[in-house]
């Protein structure tokens, strides 16, 4: 049968109303990209999820398609979100497709160009805060209280239902949960879904390797960060709404939650971009983490099966690479000058 959307494919996985009306751009089915050369390394069986390519450039769509199509049933006729940039994007997007109004509140100056790109060019309402995504989720929090329009984050309970569904996959494709999953955790959402997926899927279940950034480490440090910074804009939270499930989906599946430096974020991003994996820094958190903890020796993955989520593609955020680049040489356009370039 013909692929037509993760609400379609899951439905009897899937806890939705009986009013939902899905709206899809065919989001889901991505590719589980075996990393022989990588995985060597790390005596392991390792595998990229790479979320990237979904419709929108991030695994946000998969919770995006049931937000809003659960909405849409109810008659919603106005969405919000705060993003980081991607949520944004994928709740444009998905909201143009249903005919929705759609507002994005994200953090001044700090939201990857190719996200405020796709927000705006899916025809949200962008608006900039003087403050961080925590302080913009607070104020779309409220809102949504206090008017009739729909809250599509991931405090969203179908968000979580959606985005369980790469938990799905991820087993229909090995046959059974992989040994480790290692993932970005900015705001939670993605975590608690995918460990909420692994427990409703019974096929096994994965110890779950969390990373945050070390500037916007909340979980790690045991307290709100008031001002988190890193170069990973995508999880640059400093209270995730989740936060108690991400601990919890850790502890419970015997793994942890660790910080990462910005350095090694970049580095695993090289490192994915070098196997034609190209990531946008936040989604290379997962790998960083599976380095950083291997190199201590806390990371035990011989003979393993380990699963990289790699949450957006690299597309989102060109300038994190152009910006660290001298821009290519200039020749003439005359075939003498490219073989004394090409050294030929
Ligand atoms: N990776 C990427 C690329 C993200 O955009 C996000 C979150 C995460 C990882 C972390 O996922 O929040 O479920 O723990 N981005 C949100 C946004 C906050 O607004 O786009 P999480």
């Amino acid at each position: 049968m013909t692929y037509q959307g993760l609400i379609q494919h899951y439905r009897q996985y899937l806890d939705l109303p009986a009013h939902t009306q899905a709206i899809s751009l065919l989001e889901g089915n991505t590719p589980l990209i075996p990393m022989p050369r990588l995985g060597r390394e790390f005596g392991c069986e390792l595998f990229v999820k790479f979320e990237g390519l979904n419709p929108t450039g991030s695994f946000k769509d998969r919770g995006m398609t049931t937000a809003i199509s659960e909405a849409v049933g109810r008659g919603a006729q106005t969405v919000i979100c705060a993003s980081t940039g991607n949520t944004a994007a994928s709740a444009a997007a998905y909201a143009a497709r249903a005919g929705l109004r759609s507002i994005v509140l994200i953090p001044e100056g700090k939201v990857a160009v190719g996200k405020l790109a796709g927000a705006i060019a899916y025809g949200a309402e962008v608006i900039q805060i003087q403050g961080s995504f925590d302080d913009a989720l607070s104020l779309v929090v409220e809102i949504t209280q206090k008017t009739p329009i729909a809250l599509v984050n991931s405090i969203n309970p179908y968000r979580i239902e959606g985005q369980k569904t790469s938990a799905f996959e991820i087993c229909d494709v090995l046959g059974s949960a992989p040994d480790w999953l290692c993932l970005p955790v900015g705001n939670a959402g993605n975590i608690t879904s995918y460990w909420a997926g692994f427990k409703q899927y019974q096929k096994g279940l994965p110890q779950v390797l969390g990373v945050q950034a070390a500037g916007a480490a909340p979980l790690v440090l045991g307290h709100p960060v008031e001002k988190p910074e890193t170069i990973a804009t995508a999880i640059r939270i400093g209270k995730p709404a989740r936060g108690e499930q991400a601990l919890e989906a850790a502890q419970q599946s015997g793994g942890r939650i660790i910080a990462v430096s910005d350095a090694e974020i970049l580095s695993a991003q090289k490192i994915l971009a070098s196997e034609g994996v190209w990531v946008e820094p936040a989604s290379a958190a997962g790998l960083a983490g599976l380095i950083a903890e291997s190199s201590v020796g806390k990371f035990e993955a011989k003979g393993k099966k380990v699963v990289v989520v790699c949450t957006g593609h690299g597309m989102k955020d060109p300038s994190i690479i152009t910006e660290s680049f001298t821009a290519p040489k200039v020749i003439p356009a005359e075939y003498q000058a490219l073989v004394e370039m090409v050294d030929a």
